[in-house]
C-alpha cells in the first residue's frame, strides 16, 4: 500500500492510544483490540476492532501499538556545517555557551539554498522515518535581514510551523551595539520574514538576549500577526518565563533553570513548558525538574530542539527515553508530552490525538505498549507512520 488512500482501515491494533479520555482509559485513552479507518487526510472512526466499519484498504499491524504521531514543536534545521569537535571537546569538560551559535551563523551565510534546503530536507526526513508528524522549523542562523528571510522561506517549503528567531544571538559584526541589531530585528529583518513565519521567537538568556530585549522582540513580532513562544532559562534562571507568560506565549521551552515564581506562573497559565532534554544531554547539564511543573498543573511538552550544537538529534523517541529516564516522567506522561503536548505549544487541535477528525497522523510501533519506547532506548520501534493519511514512513 502506498501514495494517496480513500479509506483505510486499520486493524489489529492490540492497544491504540488515542489521547482523548473520552474515548477510552486513563488520561491518554487508551483502547485495547481497537481500529481506526482513515479517510482521506482525516480520521473517519476509531473504536473497537469488532465493531470496525468496511474500507477500501486494509492494513493489520498484528497486535501492535498505535500511537498519535509525534510532534516537535521545537527544532532549528535549516544549517550549514556541524559542530562534532565542539561536542567532543564537552565532553571532555568544556562548558557549553550561547556563544557556539555563531561558527554555525558563519557556515550558514556562506550555504547556497540549494544545499540548505537539501540539509533541512534530510533532516526531516530523519524525523518522518522515526514517528514525527509535525514539526516547528526556526531560523536562526542567519542573522542578517537576506539570510534569515531565505533560511525562513526554506523553512516554509517543509513545513507550515515556522518561527521566526532572528533574535538568536548577537552577531558578531553587532557585538558592540546589540541595541542597534535588536531594532534590526524588530524592523527590516522582521518585514521581511513575517510572510514566511507564523510564530516569532528569542533566545532569553545568558549570553544571549534580556527580557527588555526579548520584550520588544516579542512585541514586534506580534503586530506583524506572528505568534511569540520562546527559549528561556537554559543556561540561568531569569525573567524570560514571566515574560512568556505575561504576554501569552504559546510556550516557554528549555525551562532547565526554573524558580518557584515561575512554577507558579506557568500553571496558572495556558503557556506550555516545553523540555528539551536531548539538550541536557548534548551539553551535559542538570536535567529540568518535570515532577515539579507536573505536581504543579503545568502543560509539559517534549521536543527534540534538533539544532548542531546543543542537540543534534531528530529523535522523538530518544527524547521520551530521557524525560522517563533523567527527568521522571512516566511513560504515559513522556508520550503525552511528545504528541499532545507538542499539539498544545503550537495551538493546534487536529494534532496529537486520536480521533474522529482529527488528522490522521499516526505511528504503529512494533511493540505491544508504548512504554517500550522508554524501555528499549536506542531501538527503530517504529514499523509504520502515516502522516495526512499516507505512509511516509
Ligand atoms: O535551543 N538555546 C538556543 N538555541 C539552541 C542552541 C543553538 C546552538 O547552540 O547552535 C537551543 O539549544
Ligand atoms: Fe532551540
Amino acid at each position: 500500500m502506498d501514495g494517496t488512500v480513500t479509506s483505510l482501515v486499520v486493524t489489529g491494533i492490540g492497544l491504540l492510544v488515542t489521547n482523548d479520555a473520552d474515548l477510552g482509559t486513563g488520561p491518554l485513552g487508551e483502547l485495547r483490540d481497537a481500529a481506526l479507518v482513515v479517510d482521506g487526510s482525516d480520521i473517519a472512526w476509531v473504536g473497537a476492532a469488532r465493531a470496525a466499519p468496511a474500507a477500501d484498504e486494509a492494513f493489520d499491524v498484528a497486535g501492535a501499538c498505535v500511537v498519535p504521531g509525534f510532534v516537535d514543536s521545537h527544532a532549528h534545521l535549516v544549517f550549514a556545517g556541524d559542530r562534532a569537535d565542539e561536542f567532543a571537546a564537552r565532553m571532555s569538560g568544556a562548558p557549553y555557551t550561547a556563544g557556539g551559535i555563531s561558527s554555525t551563523v558563519t557556515a550558514t551565510r556562506a550555504a547556497a539554498d540549494e544545499l540548505l534546503a537539501a540539509h533541512a530536507g534530510w533532516l526531516l526526513a530523519e524525523m518522518r522515518r522515526g514517528g514525527t508528524t509535525t514539526t516547528e522549523i526556526k531560523s536562526g542562523y542567519g542573522l542578517t535581514v537576506r539570510d534569515e528571510a531565505r533560511t525562513l522561506a526554506i523553512a516554509r517549503g517543509l513545513t507550515s510551523e515556522t518561527t521566526f528567531l532572528g533574535a538568536h544571538v548577537v552577531p558578531a559584526e553587532y557585538a558592540s551595539r546589540p541595541d542597534d541589531y535588536v531594532r534590526l530585528v524588530c524592523g527590516d529583518m522582521l518585514s521581511a520574514c513575517a510572510p514566511y513565519a507564523k510564530w516569532v521567537d528569542v533566545f532569553c538568556d545568558r549570553g544571549a538576549f534580556d527580557v527588555d530585549q526579548a520584550r520588544a522582540v516579542l512585541e514586534a513580532g506580534m503586530r506583524h500577526g506572528l505568534r511569540p513562544r520562546l527559549h528561556a532559562s537554559q543556561l540561568a534562571a531569569g525573567g524570560g518565563v514571566q515574560l512568556g507568560v505575561e504576554i501569552g506565549a504559546a510556550s516557554v521551552d528549555h525551562c532547565t533553570h526554573l524558580t518557584d515564581p515561575d512554577i507558579t506562573a506557568l500553571a496558572g497559565s495556558t503557556t506550555v513548558a516545553t523540555l528539551l532534554p536531548g539538550a541536557e544531554f548534548s551539553t551535559r547539564s542538570p536535567y529540568p525538574d518535570a515532577r515539579r511543573l507536573l505536581a504543579a498543573g503545568a502543560t509539559v511538552a517534549l521536543a527534540t530542539d534538533c539544532n548542531p550544537g546543543s542537540s543534534y538529534t531528530t529523535s522523538m523517541t530518544f527524547c521520551i527515553a530521557l524525560a522517563v529516564r533523567e527527568m521522571r516522567m512516566t511513560p504515559a506522561e513522556a508520550l503525552w508530552s511528545a504528541t499532545a503536548g507538542g499539539a498544545r505549544a503550537l495551538q493546534r487541535s487536529d494534532i496529537g490525538v486520536l480521533r474522529q477528525g482529527a488528522r490522521a497522523d499516526l505511528v504503529a510501533l512494533r511493540t505491544p505498549s508504548y512504554v517500550h519506547l522508554a524501555y528499549r532506548p536506542g531501538v527503530d520501534l517504529v514499523a509504520a507512520v502515516w502522516r495526512a493519511g499516507r505512509l511516509v514512513g
